[in-house]
């Protein structure tokens, strides 16, 4: 069994709702999961745990969701110390077409920059969450299970 915790920016409810089934198939599957909004999040949090999952859709022509953008300050100086990661990210053609998703993109790249150990393909969300609960994201979490007990 792992601790996973996952860390997330929502103003709508779809990363709210998306997260909140990430975690309960976890659960299902055996594991642990700490699910909380980055507002209420410390910077050390993030070491806490086995694997850490950042979640956050993109609003605003590219940008992470408001209160997400504003908690990422506060991480700039965190060395993950190759800790095992992954990441969610929600959009919507509709918005920005050249800036669809792209909270994905900033949250692999934080990652990346602050030696996480990326263990997985983003979970991807275009549009509602409701339609991959049954499908892509439950692909996704067991996925991601396999990769923590293989
Ligand atoms: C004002 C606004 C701007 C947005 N800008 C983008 C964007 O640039 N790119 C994108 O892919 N999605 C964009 N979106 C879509 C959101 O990322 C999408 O609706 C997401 O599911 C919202 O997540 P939340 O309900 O957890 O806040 C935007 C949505 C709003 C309301």
């Amino acid at each position: 069994m792992a601790h996973i915790r996952i860390i997330y920016g929502t103003t709508g409810g779809n990363t709210q709702l998306t997260c909140q089934k990430v975690s309960s198939d976890l659960e299902e599957l055996g594991h642990k999961v700490t699910l909380q909004r980055c507002e209420k999040t410390n910077p050390a949090d993030l070491l806490e745990g086995d694997v850490l999952i950042l979640a956050s859709p993109t609003y605003g022509h590219g940008f992470l969701e408001p209160h997400f953008q504003l908690f990422m300050p506060s991480i700039e100086n965190l060395d993950l110390q190759q800790k095992p990661c992954a990441v969610i990210a929600l959009g919507d053609p509709k918005y920005d077409l050249d800036y669809f998703l792209e909270s994905e993109k900033k949250l692999t790249a934080y990652l990346q920059s602050h030696n996480g150990n990326n263990i997985i393909e983003p979970l991807k969300i275009a549009k509602s969450p409701l339609p991959y609960f049954d499908k892509a994201l439950k692909k996704w979490v067991e996925k991601l299970a396999d990769k923590l007990t293989n």
